[in-house]
C-alpha cells in the first residue's frame, strides 16, 4: 500500500480527524478509516459496500467507466482470445504468465487431481433426484473438508497449495456429477488425456453406452466461458469467501460459502434467470412490454443480464460472449435461434432507451452466456454451476492472497442500530 502523501479531514461535533490516504496503482484513492472509531467514536455507514474497500489486492482490476477488466494487468479480451483457462488460472494464482515448463507442470497437477474420492458418490446419492445442481455443489464442496483432511490446515502453505489444486481440478467433476445425478445417468469419470473444458463436456454428455466426441470448437467456447468468469475482484461471492476465511475456516468450507452466495439471481444465478426471461419474452414483438415492466418502480421485474455495480459501460466479457454465441450457433447450424434474435433486439432497444442510458445499464456477462450453454445442450439449472466451476480459481486466488496477508483480521462489520434500547423483561401474564 503506498502512501499518497495526502490526508482526508473529517470533522463533526468538536472533533477533527486527519485520516491517511493511499494511492492505488489504478482506480480511486482510498481513505484509511481504521482509526475513525477508536479516535472519533463513530462508524461509517455503507450498506452494499458501494464506497468501501475491504482489502488491498493485486489480482484483478475493473475500470467500470471504461468497461475494462484486467487480471494481473492483462485485459480480459486478450486473455479470452490468446490464452486459455488453465493458463489464466496460473496467472491468477501465481501473479505471472507461466513459462512453457511451468504451464506443463501446472496442467499436469490439475489433470491428476480431477477424480473424486470414490466414497463421495454416496454423498451425491443422498440428495433428492430433483435437487438443483447448485444445492448439490454447496453440499459436496463443503463435504470435501471431510474427505481431504490432509489439506485443511491453512497455516501450512503446502496444504494451501494442495487444497487449491484439488478444488480447481475437482470442481468440473463435481458439477458434471451433480448434472448426471439430476438426469438419472451414471457418473462419468474424468479422463487425463483431455483438456479441462473437453473433459468437463465429456463428463456431462457421455454415457457408458456411448462416448461423447468433443467438438474442438465447442471445447474452445466452453474454455472461453470459463476464462471470462475466472475472477471479478471483490464481488459478492468473493467477499463471502474472504469473510468466511477471515475466521480461519478451511478452504473447502470457504468455497462452499462462495458457491451459496453465487447462486442468487442478482449474482451468478442471473445467467439462468436471463435465459428463462428471454424464453418468456419469446419474440421481439413482446420486448416493449418487458422494457416497460423493467422501468416500472411498482414492478419488481428487472432485465436480467443487464446492469452491474461496477460497470457503467459495456461489460467487456459480454462483448466476447456475444461473439462466441454467434460462432457456436453457426457451428451447430442453428441459424434462426429465436432466443438469440430476442436477445439482440432486446439489447438494441434497451441501449436506446432513456431509462437504461441514464442509469448506465449495459448487458453484463450473463446476457449471452446462457444462449451458448443452451445451444451446447445444458439445461438452465447447469448455468450457475458452470459459473461456479470457473470462479473457483478466483475465489481460491483471493483466499490465498488474504491468508498470507499479515494484516488479516476477522471480518466484523459494525451496524447502525435502529432497534429498541434497554428495557426490562415482562412476564408472559403481564404482556
Ligand atoms: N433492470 C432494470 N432496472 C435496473 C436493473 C435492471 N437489470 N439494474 C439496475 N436497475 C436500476 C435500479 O432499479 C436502480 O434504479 P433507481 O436508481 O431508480 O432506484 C438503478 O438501476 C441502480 O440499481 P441498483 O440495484 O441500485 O444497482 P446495484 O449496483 O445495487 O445492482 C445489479 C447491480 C447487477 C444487482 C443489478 O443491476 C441487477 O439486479 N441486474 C440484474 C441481475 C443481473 O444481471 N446480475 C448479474 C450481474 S453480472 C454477473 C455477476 O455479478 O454475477
Amino acid at each position: 500500500m503506498s502512501d499518497s502523501q495526502k490526508t482526508a479531514k473529517v470533522s463533526f461535533d468538536d472533533k477533527e480527524l486527519e485520516l491517511p490516504m493511499y494511492a492505488p496503482t489504478a482506480g480511486p484513492e482510498v481513505i484509511d478509516i481504521r482509526k475513525l472509531y477508536s479516535e472519533g467514536g463513530v462508524f461509517t455507514y455503507d450498506p452494499g459496500f458501494a464506497s468501501t474497500a475491504a482489502c488491498d489486492s493485486t489480482i484483478t482490476f475493473i475500470d467500470g467507466d471504461k468497461g475494462q477488466l484486467l487480471h494481473r494487468g492483462y485485459p480480459i479480451d486478450q486473455l479470452a482470445s490468446k490464452s486459455h483457462f488453465l493458463e489464466v488460472c496460473y496467472l491468477l494464482l501465481y501473479g505471472e504468465l507461466p513459462t512453457a515448463e511451468q504451464l506443463e507442470d501446472f496442467e499436469h497437477r490439475v489433470t491428476n487431481h480431477t477424480m473424486l474420492h470414490e466414497q463421495m458418490q454416496n454423498f451425491f446419492r443422498g440428495f433428492r433426484r430433483d435437487a438443483h445442481p447448485m444445492a448439490v455443489m454447496v453440499g459436496v464442496v463443503g463435504a470435501m473438508s471431510a474427505f481431504y483432511h490432509d489439506s485443511t490446515d491453512i497455516s501450512d502453505p503446502w496444504q494451501r497449495e494442495v487444497a487449491s489444486i484439488r478444488l480447481i481440478a475437482k470442481m468440473p467433476t463435481i458439477a458434471a456429477w451433480a448434472y448426471k445425478y439430476s438426469v438419472g445417468q451414471p457418473f462419468i469419470y474424468p479422463r487425463n488425456d483431455l483438456d479441462y473444458a473437453s473433459n468437463f463436456l465429456r463428463m456431462c454428455f457421455a454415457v457408458p453406452a456411448e462416448d461423447y466426441n468433443v467438438d474442438p470448437v465447442l471445447a474452445r467456447a466452453m474454455d472461453r466461458i470459463f476464462t471470462l468468469h475466472a475472477d471479478h475482484e471483490q464481488n459478492a461471492s468473493t467477499s463471502t469467501v474472504r469473510l468466511a476465511s477471515s475466521s480461519g475456516a478451511n478452504p473447502f468450507a470457504c468455497i462452499a460459502a462462495g458457491i451459496a452466495c453465487l447462486w442468487g439471481p442478482a449474482h451468478g444465478g442471473a445467467n439462468q434467470a436471463c435465459l428463462e426471461m428471454l424464453r418468456e419474452i419469446g419474440t421481439p414483438d413482446q420486448i416493449p412490454e418487458y422494457i416497460a415492466r423493467a422501468k416500472d418502480k411498482n414492478d419488481p421485474f428487472r432485465l436480467m443480464g443487464f446492469g452491474h455495480r461496477v460497470y457503467k459501460n459495456f461489460d467487456p466479457r459480454a462483448k466476447v460472449m456475444k461473439q462466441s454465441a454467434d460462432e457456436v450457433l453457426d457451428l451447430l447450424g442453428i441459424e434462426d435461434n429465436p432466443t438469440l434474435q430476442t436477445a439482440k433486439e432486446l439489447e438494441r432497444v434497451a441501449l436506446e432507451d432513456d431509462y437504461f442510458v441514464e442509469k448506465k445499464l449495459y448487458p453484463n456477462v450473463d446476457f449471452y452466456s446462457g444462449i451458448i450453454l443452451d445451444a451446447m445442450g445444458f439445461p438452465t439449472s447447469m448455468f450457475t454451476p458452470i459459473f461456479a466451476v470457473a470462479r473457483t480459481v478466483g475465489w481460491i486466488s483471493q483466499w490465498k492472497e488474504q491468508i498470507s496477508d499479515p494484516q488479516l483480521r476477522i471480518g466484523r462489520p459494525r451496524q447502525l442500530y435502529q432497534g429498541k434500547t434497554l428495557r426490562d423483561y415482562v412476564d408472559v401474564e403481564n404482556r
